[in-house]
């Protein structure tokens, strides 16, 4: 089932035709790579499903309903999460409250109505499991500014599932992390998907998205070059050249 379902959508900075006219329907359950040359419009990509951008042109269309041009806010609280390129925990908080920041997104009526004690103790213990489930377990009482990058971004995931999303959006998760650390993020999102989650992610590094996800689309110059299984990738004319061209250009 196509969960979103993404039409000629368009987003342009003056002359910079960041995305251009880009169509996919993402399957349900599936991890979804978004690969590209440097400057190719992944991030902008996300950033314009997400509502950090509102898009020039196109429909963005989430479980059957058009979501283009809400806030952020909002499409985040519709089920669509988001990590970001550069993560930015707040780094002065334990990992614990930084998780527990990030449910209060999806309760802050609550929070602000009828602050129950039974919903802080339940708040808590879901913090606590999301924690179990990126395997940080240990780590509550850490300041998050003290971990190392590969825990940063287990709990950038785990405030990202705080939201209870049915697609996580993932911008180049494993970008710094060593071999081994990425052997166990690959590990956690596939069981995340097992679990019923959709992934998107944006991944720079070819032979890692090729491991991790089951279908992939190329963008490049903000269009999409190809799609599909990372097999039909990996062979495909247009995106070897864009990835070369781009290596050329800035060699
Ligand atoms: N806020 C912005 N204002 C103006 N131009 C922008 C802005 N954000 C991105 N661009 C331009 O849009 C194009 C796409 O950038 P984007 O960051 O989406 O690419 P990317 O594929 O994520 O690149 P990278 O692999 O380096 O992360 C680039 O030419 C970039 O310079
Ligand atoms: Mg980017």
């Amino acid at each position: 089932m196509i969960i979103l379902k993404i039409e000629n959508l368009k987003k342009f900075f003056g002359g910079v035709k960041a995305v251009n006219g880009v169509s996919i329907g993402i399957e349900e359950g599936e991890i979804l790579g978004v690969i590209g040359p440097n400057g190719a419009g992944k991030t902008t990509f996300f950033n314009t499903i997400c509502g950090v951008y509102k898009p020039d042109e196109g429909k963005i269309i989430f479980q059957g309903k058009e979501i283009q041009g809400l806030t952020s806010f909002q499409i985040a609280r519709l089920g669509i999460a988001r990590t970001f390129q550069i993560v930015k925990p707040f780094a002065d908080m334990t990992v614990l409250d930084n998780v527990i920041s990030a449910i209060g997104i999806n309760r802050y009526k609550s929070i602000w109505g009828s602050f129950r004690n039974s919903r802080v103790i339940e708040t808590v213990s879901k913090a606590k499991r999301l924690l179990e489930t990126v395997e940080l377990g240990g780590y509550e009482k850490e300041k998050a500014g003290a971990l190392s990058l590969g825990y940063i971004k287990r709990l950038e995931i785990a405030r990202a599932l705080g939201i209870n999303p049915k697609i996580i959006m993932l911008d180049e998760p494993c970008a710094g992390l060593s071999h081994d650390a990425i052997k166990d993020f690959i590990q956690l999102f596939k069981k995340l998907t097992i679990e019923g989650l959709t992934i998107m992610m944006v991944e720079h590094n070819m032979p890692t998205a090729m491991a991790l996800c089951d279908r992939m689309i190329v963008l490049d110059y903000g269009e999409k070059i190809a799609e599909g299984k990372p097999k039909e990738i990996q062979g495909n004319e247009k995106v070897i050249e864009a990835y070369l061209g781009k290596e050329e250009e800035d060699a």
